[in-house]
């Protein structure tokens, strides 16, 4: 039996060329952090996304921290949803604030506006929105001017979303700040872990820039934050660099896959695909189906593993129902109906670049038997 793995990096040739040559320079310089490779990369992104600013950091959990920690100097509580990876509301309690989950939209991944405007009360200071493996929420516009108009900072977490439009505008230009993700699985990775701000506000771009190195004003010498080494040495920002001129062509590679997977399960009784909001570009950073009521999603992924050689893998649970969460006294009663129902039944399938249309056949063949 052929086996077709959940996910698969992709580096083309010349990628693997450019960083060969670019490491090489790097050791022979003896300057492993903050020099050209890091402005270089910081340039590329923030023209790639359409910003002022981009300042580079070792993860996209930090880049979330920095931002809380500068938009939200009262600590005061944070919405986001509880349908997102666990570090997105981590990073809110490592700022001292207070995560307030909100609900999804049904038959999406994204955040009711109904929920954010009941949640948004005197103590809450801004909202997280998480563009989930990759998609735009159709009310983003309406929750932008929400925000704006009753004084809440916007960070977008947009680690699924690097290409990802809304008429025209990317993910990470749309709020006051995105954070994004260079994590080993990323469409843009660094290698290992890796993060990157975007922003046009020149003051969160300054407070970044110290943060990331022990809260230091390099010019002066002075330690003017509590920092810490949080910052994106030479050698990764070279990969991240070389990596990034592959993703227009990740973007089309993954466009055509999710086409061919999305008109075949248009004709799938027991399940459904999710869409992409009117206006907007997915850039599809996973590929997941809504399994009908009823199917028993674990049997499901032991038969397609076991029996077809399909590795899959649930979106992610609830935060607020990971058992650290559940451990504070402050989660044990929060409900949240459609992101249980939705994260419940929700499953990601194998997607990734290189991906071969036969590794798609063999999955489709294998999900037809299965749930047809
Ligand atoms: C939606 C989302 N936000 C934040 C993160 C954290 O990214 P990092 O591992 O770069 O800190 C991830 C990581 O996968 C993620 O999926």
């Amino acid at each position: 039996m052929k086996k077709v793995p959940f996910f698969r990096q992709k580096f083309t040739d010349e990628n693997i060329s450019n960083i060969l040559t670019d490491v090489e320079g790097i050791l022979k310089s003896g300057q492993l952090i903050f020099n050209k490779n890091v402005k270089k990369f910081e340039d590329a992104f923030a023209k790639e996304i359409g910003v002022k600013f981009a300042v580079s950091v070792n993860s996209c959990t930090t880049a979330l921290m920095i931002c809380l920690e500068y938009f939200n100097r009262r600590k005061l509580k944070v919405l986001l949803p509880s349908a997102t990876f666990i570090t997105t509301a981590n990073s809110v309690l490592f700022t001292g604030a207070e995560p307030v989950f909100v609900d999804i939209q049904e038959g999406t991944l994204l955040l009711d506006f109904d929920d954010i405007k009941k949640k948004a009360g005197n103590d809450v200071s801004g909202l997280i929105l998480v563009h989930l493996l990759g998609f735009m929420n159709k009310d983003m516009e309406k929750i932008r001017d929400f925000c704006s108009n009753n004084d809440l900072f916007l960070i977008e977490d947009a680690a699924h979303a690097i290409g990802t439009s809304l008429n025209g505008v990317k993910a990470g230009a749309l709020g006051d700040a995105g954070c994004f993700s260079f994590y080993a699985t990323k469409h843009v990775s660094t290698g290992g872990a890796g993060g990157m701000i975007t922003t046009n506000d020149e003051d969160l771009c300054e407070f970044a820039r110290k943060k990331r190195i022990f809260g230091k004003d390099s010019a002066t010498g002075v330690i003017e934050y509590f920092g810490n080494d949080w910052f994106l040495d030479e050698i990764r920002a070279s990969i991240g660099y070389s990596h990034l001129s592959f993703l227009k062509e990740n973007l089309s590679l993954r466009e055509k896959s999710a086409k061919k997977y999305d008109a075949a399960f248009r004709d799938f009784k027991n399940l459904k695909i999710f869409e992409s909001t009117e206006g907007s570009t997915a850039s599809l950073y996973q590929y997941a189906v809504l399994l009908s009521e009823g199917i028993d999603r674990s049997l499901l992924m032991k038969r397609l593993s076991q029996e077809h050689g399909i590795d899959t893998k649930p979106i992610y649970d609830p935060c607020h129902l990971e058992t650290i969460y559940q451990s504070l006294p402050a989660y044990k009663n929060v409900s949240l109906p459609v992101t249980e129902d939705i994260l419940n039944r929700s499953l990601a399938i194998p997607f990734f670049p290189g991906i071969s249309g036969e590794e798609i056949e063999t999955v489709l063949d294998a999900m037809r038997q299965e749930v047809g």
